[in-house]
């Protein structure tokens, strides 16, 4: 207001302001153009990393500095345009905290359409890999659904669920996708995020029936619990 009173328009600013609005219209147009269409796999993805935090903090007790970690890690891996490696994180959880709550928490804030999402994929040991004896076969097709969803979008999230119940040497197939090597099979991997999650079996010492009872833990644990390592 007060540059229009004198008389004087600062043309250099209002220049430098058009051509940033004009851009910033341009990168909105293009990518909401390239979404209408549908020829953009991440439209679909979008975080909300602050609403993450919120209900976290909200539905599981204690555990602050796991959850800090989580949302410093994927805020860190989301803000990279080009990270050199994909996004790892191992989650542990206790039995009793519901185990398919943090799996859709998760999908839920990164994806717009969480579980549904053509991008979010869900392994459960019970419902993909039931037969431990089939694990030549369950290796095959894992490998082959990775890449293939990797290869339609390299925004996708891999999420595997009850990680201790998994036929043992399964997850081997997917060690070349979560290194930093540049390339695998010529699939650009490095957009995609593996949540592994694992559930360990609530422990307390139980002596006799009454006063005596040492809980090591609760008996009914809210929270999942404790180490997570981002890559
Ligand atoms: C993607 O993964 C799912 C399993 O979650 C699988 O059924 C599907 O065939 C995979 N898509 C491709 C293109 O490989």
């Amino acid at each position: 207001m007060a540059v229009v009173r004198r008389g004087c328009w600062p043309w250099g600013s209002i220049l430098g302001l058009l051509g940033l609005v004009s851009a910033a219209a341009a990168a909105w147009d293009l990518a909401s153009l390239r979404c209408n269409f549908g020829s953009f796999c991440e439209c679909d993805f979008r975080p909300d990393l602050p609403g993450l935090e919120c209900d976290l903090a909200q539905h599981l007790a204690g555990q602050h500095l796991a959850k800090a970690l989580v949302v410093r890690s994927l805020k860190a891996f989301i803000q990279d345009p080009a990270p050199s490696k994909p996004l790892v994180l191992s989650l542990h959880g206790w039995t009793g905290t519901g185990k398919s709550y943090v799996s859709s928490l998760l999908a839920h804030y990164l994806f717009q359409s969480g579980l549904r999402s053509p991008h979010v994929h869900h392994f459960s040991p019970i419902i993909h890999f039931p037969h431990p004896s089939h694990i030549e076969h369950y290796k095959k097709d894992l490998k082959t659904w990775v890449q293939g969803n990797l290869t339609a979008c390299g925004r996708s999230l891999f999420l595997f669920d009850e990680m201790d119940k998994l036929p043992p040497g399964l997850m081997e197939v997917l060690r070349p996708f979560l290194g930093p090597s540049w390339v695998v099979y010529g699939t650009n991997y490095r957009k995609a995020i593996f949540i592994f999650i694992r559930w360990l079996l609530a422990f307390w010492h139980y002596r006799g029936t009454s006063a005596r009872c040492h809980c090591a833990l609760p008996p009914t644990p809210a929270a999942p619990r404790a180490a997570l390592c981002a890559q």
